[in-house]
């Protein structure tokens, strides 16, 4: 099994998460487990048609109405960087330095990236923050390449990734060294709870926002969480996080998974939609 059976301290890691809404794991998994894992992708990569790939932004709503966006929760399909497609929508830069991510179901499809997604510390660690009956929903292979990276803006995964009640756990994985060079995360302790202000969802043969709070997020205490390759970070669905564009020389490989609690009601109207063939599965 990839990823290193670390002890975790249940009791400590438990009330840290619920303090700040986050929780960093520095050598949960080891080093070659993120080669294996990058090499993995790069195969995913290489057998990924440009043609058939979404571009990505979070600046602008591009990708939100597509059927190939939408249509891509229980599938692999490459999402590529905006700034990598020129105005006709050809590549500038060769597709291995093109492509922004993978998503989202690579989990559930690809044999490498369930091993890595199922092993069994992650189990010990979903049932330490508290989820008893954890579902794999979400798996996404973030590049954030050099010089082109895009930055991903303040959020909470569950405006994406909603359920009620909110039970969301993101796992982020640092497949690279991440600093604030090459855009790691930032997060807002305690920022978990300020309530959700937004859900995104699907409306008619497109997708809306819902603002369920205007008022913009208190950062006060925003922190950078610079991270060794090999750290895994929890997130509770409700934090707010974000990560800066990249424009240094360094990639800035990352794999997310995100968990929801089955006891929890998954609406229908949430973007990201299984088919029946696919139900979701635990670890
Ligand atoms: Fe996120």
């Amino acid at each position: 099994m990839p990823v290193m059976p670390v002890p975790i301290d249940r009791d400590g890691a438990r009330s840290a998460f619920e303090r700040d809404g986050f929780l960093v794991l520095p050598g949960l998994v080891d080093p070659a487990a993120c080669d294996a894992l990058r090499e993995r992708a790069r195969a995913l990569v290489d057998a990924c048609d440009p043609a058939t790939c979404v571009v990505f932004s979070t600046k602008r709503p591009v990708h939100g109405g597509t059927e190939a966006f939408l249509s891509s929760g229980d599938q692999i399909r490459g999402f590529l960087e905006e700034d990598a497609v020129d105005d006709a929508g050809n590549l500038r830069v060769a597709k291995d330095r093109a492509i922004n991510k993978l998503g989202h179901a690579m989990h559930d499809l690809d044999p490498v990236f369930s091993a890595f997604s199922r092993a069994p510390v992650l189990a010990e660690l979903a049932a330490a923050l508290g989820f008893a009956d954890p579902r794999l929903l979400q798996s996404m292979y973030i590049f954030k390449q050099p010089f082109i990276g895009g930055e991903v803006g303040l959020h909470q995964d569950a405006t994406f990734l909603y359920t009620e009640p909110p039970r969301v756990l993101g796992l982020w994985f640092a497949l690279e060294d991440a600093d604030e060079g090459n855009g790691c995360l930032w997060a807002v302790p305690g920022g978990h709870r300020q309530g959700l202000r937004s859900r995104f969802r699907r409306s008619g043969a497109g997708t809306t926002m819902d603002i369920l709070d205007p008022r913009p997020f208190d950062t006060a205490g925003e922190v950078p969480l610079p991270v060794k390759k090999g750290t895994v970070i929890a997130l509770d669905g409700l934090v707010p996080h974000r990560s800066d564009g990249n424009r240094s020389p360094r990639s800035r490989h990352a794999y997310t998974l995100h968990l929801i609690d089955g006891a929890a009601t998954y609406p229908e109207d949430n973007w990201l939609r299984r088919r029946p063939e696919l139900p979701l599965r635990g670890f």
